[in-house]
């Protein structure tokens, strides 16, 4: 069911299996509030989701913050984008009665994931970042004390260059997130690794956040 209350169009799936952690789904640029449950569905079986649609229109595609260029982000756009998500995480927990969600985020939306753990990490149980790069050049800190993060890159990915997705595992690392980095021999897009991968460390995380 898609709706447009509490601030975000978005798709709530209620849990199935009792004790998963819920998912926060998020998009990437061009998608919409339904790109990612079938995946939800498949990487964490049961479990809540909640799908909003990014609310910033780049040539009338979705994206969750503004871009000056591909990979040049607008930095005060990703702060207010975060925070006014991180908002909605808040206020969907509230109405659905959720627990902390993992975030699975996949380019634009798992960068949106990155930011929301480094600016507000109380909205997050831990996240699965699916081709992120560092959204911001200089994070504050934050105390990301034990939490689970799953980063996966592609060797072959031509928009996040290594050295930036090696960049954000060190900022998540340094905060305290217990980060687990990939770096698989893929590109921009998913292969059925991420899939297997993402599904085995869910099983792990939402055990962790139960
Ligand atoms: C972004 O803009 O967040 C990244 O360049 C990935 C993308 O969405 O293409």
């Amino acid at each position: 069911m898609t709706t447009n209350e509490l601030g975000f169009v978005h798709r709530f799936e209620p849990a199935t299996v009792p004790g998963r952690a819920p998912l926060l789904l998020l998009h990437g640029t061009g998608g919409d509030e339904s790109d990612l449950i079938g995946l939800g569905r498949t990487v964490a079986p049961g479990a809540a989701l909640l799908s909003p649609r990014g609310k910033v229109l780049e040539g009338g595609m979705p994206r969750f913050f503004r871009r000056l260029a591909e990979g040049v982000f607008d930095e005060n756009d990703v702060r207010r984008r975060a925070n006014e998500l991180a908002d909605f995480v808040a206020a969907a927990r509230a109405e659905y009665g959720l627990a902390a969600p993992v975030a699975l985020g996949f380019s634009n939306g798992a960068n949106i994931a990155a930011a929301t753990l480094l600016l507000r990490p109380e909205a997050l149980a831990g996240a699965v970042l699916l081709r992120a790069m560092v959204p911001l050049a200089e994070p504050p800190a934050a105390d990301l004390a034990g939490k689970p993060v799953l980063l996966l890159s592609g060797a072959m990915d031509p928009i996040v260059p290594d050295e930036n997705a090696a960049r954000l595992a060190a900022q998540l690392r340094k905060a305290g997130a217990a980060i687990e980095h990939r770096v698989l021999p893929a590109g921009h897009g998913l292969s059925q690794a991420d899939i297997n991968l993402a599904r085995q460390w869910l099983d792990t995380a939402s055990a962790v956040a139960a």
